[in-house]
């Protein structure tokens, strides 16, 4: 009997330090006939990956989290939230893709991006994720990052109803979404200010910020600062005496969105509107960083520190 074609694939036997994760051998998987398979050429460490590998979720959020993704190690056998490849095979039903076309995408709570294919419904759902057409203009390292980043950034700046001439300020401009946050909202038109710190300084402003703060050496925005818009998008956990400042500094009608408030929408939509925002030029995702599949331990090492640069690809 001809032996099964197999693939590497990253585990965790358990939540914990990245040095749970392990690569096996897995079965390729076959697309039912509502799937296509792709050939997932790269995904990344994303901050939705720590969190589901370290399990390092509140107190109150405990039970829920270890509901919905296993009790005592992830339920899904190969990690991996977004990824960028060619579609290899398609199910009977399936239409939207052909054999060899570039897409990209977010794999949802089943997972599974850290392996060399993964079957994919051509439908969005939460369980599933969602997937789209790849930017042409991109390689599929960056291409993670728009994914990620993109569909991130875009729902939450979105919420801002900016218009043309508005003062927004992007809190954490030189994560993976920050970076995006940064070009979408110039793009609308907004005056951007851009938060980061001093290595980082240079790079949002290439990004077309405005002005910039540096987070390790200002306590306070400029006097007399106001803004209508304030995007937080490194979330709750990182702060620092500027970010409180600067809730201060809100125009009397302004918002402030954190980029943890609600659940990212898993949207092919959205992914089409970011392909076309990247093909015409508007939004070019940032990679600091890539690795091989077989340095996925050094990869969430790096990431875990807090201070990647746009987004952490990894080759496959
Ligand atoms: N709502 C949802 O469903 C959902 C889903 C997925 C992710 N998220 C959230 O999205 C967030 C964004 O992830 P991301 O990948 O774009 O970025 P990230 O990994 O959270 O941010 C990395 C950047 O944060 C900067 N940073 C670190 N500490 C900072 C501080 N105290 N103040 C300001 N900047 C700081 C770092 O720059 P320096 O090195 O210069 O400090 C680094 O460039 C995640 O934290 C997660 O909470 C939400």
């Amino acid at each position: 009997m001809p032996t099964k074609p197999t693939m590497p694939a990253v585990h965790a036997d358990r939540y914990g330090p990245p040095e749970v994760l392990h690569i096996r051998q897995m079965p390729v998987p076959e697309p039912k006939a509502n799937e296509v398979r792709v050939r997932i050429l790269a995904s990344a460490v994303t901050a939705s990956d720590i969190f589901i590998r370290s399990a390092q979720v509140t107190p109150r959020l405990q039970i829920p989290f270890r509901l919905m993704m296993g009790i005592t190690k992830p339920r899904q056998q190969i990690l991996g939230f977004v990824f960028s490849g060619i579609v290899d095979a398609t199910g009977a039903d399936t239409s939207r893709f052909t054999p060899g076309d570039q897409v990209y995408g977010c794999t949802g709570f089943r997972l599974g991006a850290y392996a060399e294919y993964r079957c994919m419904p051509e439908t969005d759902s939460r369980v599933h994720g969602c997937l789209a057409r790849k930017p042409a203009n991109l390689s599929h390292e960056e291409a993670t990052a728009a994914a990620y980043g993109g569909l991130l950034a875009l729902q939450y700046v979105e919420k801002g109803q900016i218009h043309s001439g508005d003062s927004v300020l992007i809190y954490g401009a030189s994560g993976t979404s920050g970076t995006i946050a940064v070009q979408y909202a110039k793009a609308l038109g907004a005056h951007v200010t851009a938060v980061c710190s001093t290595a980082n300084i240079d790079l949002v402003r290439a990004l077309g910020a405005d002005h910039v703060l540096d987070y390790t050496t200002s306590d306070t925005p400029p006097p007399g600062a106001r803004y209508n818009f304030v995007l937080d998008s490194v979330g709750g956990l990182k702060g620092s005496k500027l970010k409180e400042a600067c809730k201060l500094a809100l125009e009397e009608n302004g918002q402030w969105v954190s980029i943890d408030d609600g659940d990212l929408q898993l949207s092919s939509q959205r992914l089409d509107q970011i392909t076309t925002l990247v093909e015409s030029g508007t939004l070019k995702p940032v990679v600091g960083a890539a690795y091989p599949l077989e340095r996925i331990v050094e990869a969430h090492r790096h990431v875990q520190t807090g201070h990647k640069r746009g987004g952490v690809a990894i080759t496959i």
